[in-house]
């Protein structure tokens, strides 16, 4: 049925309710061309001041994942169980959840993003594996699925394309941090790649993409309600995004740190304490969404023995190799071409690191050239912060507190002058808070 598109913005707009068929006709009209890009904003905009209730959303997800193929995993007799996380400063999660729970015989076809403001991205860290292929075909998918259990992949064409153009939209005309949007978006893509059981890592604080912890927590309410309407398995974790994550940030140094978590024989300088924490309740809940275990805590202590025993690193191994990585770098970090400048920050004061603030970290590393400030920048792989201190560690005077990597002295400079602020000394040290702030389940 066709309807008039400005009767649909209007009514939105007016703070009416949308129906399944106005949706679906505003959404698969605008991926066609019908309607273009301005009455598609316009209706983004209505909706970012009036929200989507319950049904809306339903119908938005169902318009997404209408709009394209949905892979079909059926015929693999084992859960399917993926992750998604909102996004945070040296969040590097999944590389090391995806291989370790196929350890499991789960399978994780995981679809995930490019790094988005202040906010890494898992594709850009797999990109960083030189040769490492994100952009396979469907075929190709459900293949590697098949022989490994794991894909990782950047969204295809084929799956749930209307999300892929409304997205881009939402990204220049304000509307991306509107829940009802965020949820149908994440959602489609899930049930658009087979995905039985979600876990959501919703992050909270300076670091995170919706730093109003409030609108965090809706978040994660949001999305395992909807979650369970499509009939799927939910959980969502609520973490900590004021500190980054683990030692390293940037593309090539965050799959270094994974490494070295990984590979039983590789040195390690740091136990990245805050990051296996995260890792391995995130790995308990998804054990626990596959059936696999009763609770979550069962599911950390299994995850804990694949981990530190060297299987998830030889899975993590495969699958680089299937996804036409060079394998020798898994082993040989030292080879990778190192950034052309680098330089050092230092404690000001003895005392006890109080901030080390996500926002500040992850604005620097965009601007020592491990992001993107428009959407065609090229990214500089082995740019990045290397931390030595994390929050609550004793430092004193003159200690490095990071290394920075670039490719020009002037990235070094400017990205130093955004961590001035963003690094804290206090004479005593407090308290530390857990990482995970909530489980719900
Ligand atoms: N990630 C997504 O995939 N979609 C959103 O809307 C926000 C974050």
């Amino acid at each position: 049925m066709d309807f008039n598109p400005v009767e649909i913005i209007k009514k939105k707009r007016d703070g009416g309710t949308l129906t399944e068929e106005e949706i679906r006709f505003f959404i698969s009209s605008f991926l066609t061309g019908q309607i273009p890009e301005y009455q598609m904003s316009a209706l983004l905009m209505a909706i970012h001041f009036n929200g989507l209730n319950d049904d809306e959303t339903l119908s938005f997800v169902r318009s997404y994942v209408q709009s394209g193929k949905t892979v079909d995993l059926s015929f693999l007799n084992k859960p399917k169980i993926d992750k998604h996380s909102t996004g945070g400063v040296g969040d590097k999660t999944s590389l090391i959840l995806a291989p370790l729970l196929a350890c499991f015989d789960v399978v994780v076809p995981m679809m995930s993003g490019r790094g988005l403001g202040h906010t890494g991205g898992t594709l850009d860290k797999l990109e960083s594996i030189t040769g490492f292929r994100i952009d396979l075909s469907v075929t190709e998918f459900v293949d590697i699925l098949k022989k490994l259990n794991v894909c990782m992949i950047g969204q295809t064409d084929d799956l749930a394309p209307a999300d892929k153009k409304i997205y881009a939209l939402r990204d220049v005309t304000a509307t991306v941090d509107d829940i009802g949007l965020i949820t149908a978006s994440i959602l489609s893509k899930k049930i658009a790649e087979g995905a039985e059981g979600i876990v959501y890592d919703v992050k909270m604080g300076s670091g995170a993409n919706l730093p109003d912890t409030e609108k965090s927590r809706e978040l994660a309410y949001k999305l395992l309600e909807t979650t369970r309407k499509f009939g799927k398995e939910a959980c969502a974790l609520l973490t900590d995004m004021n500190e980054p994550l683990g030692y390293a940030i940037g593309n090539w140094l965050e799959v270094e740190e994974c490494i070295s978590i990984m590979d039983p024989s590789a040195k390690k300088s740091h136990l990245s304490e805050d990051l296996i924490q995260i890792t391995l309740t995130l790995g308990g809940a998804m054990l626990m969404l596959a059936k696999k275990c009763e609770g979550i805590q069962e599911g950390f202590q299994m995850c804990e023995k694949k981990l530190f025993g060297g299987e998830c690193f030889a899975k993590f191994v495969n699958l680089v190799e299937l996804q036409g990585g060079n394998v020798e770098l898994m082993i040989h970090q030292e080879t990778y071409p190192a950034a052309s400048s680098r330089s050092e920050i230092r404690a000001f004061d003895d005392g006890f690191i109080s901030l080390l603030d996500a926002l500040a970290f992850g604005t620097a590393a965009v601007n020592l050239g491990s992001g993107r400030m428009k959407a065609d920048d090229k990214i500089d792989n082995s740019a990045g912060i290397l931390l030595s201190k994390k929050v609550g560690d004793r430092v004193n005077k003159g200690e490095t507190i990071c290394e920075l990597f670039a490719e020009t002295e002037n990235r070094l400079r400017t990205a130093e002058s955004i961590l001035n602020k963003g690094i804290g000394i206090s004479k005593t040290g407090s308290q530390l808070k857990d990482k995970i702030i909530q489980v719900i389940d």
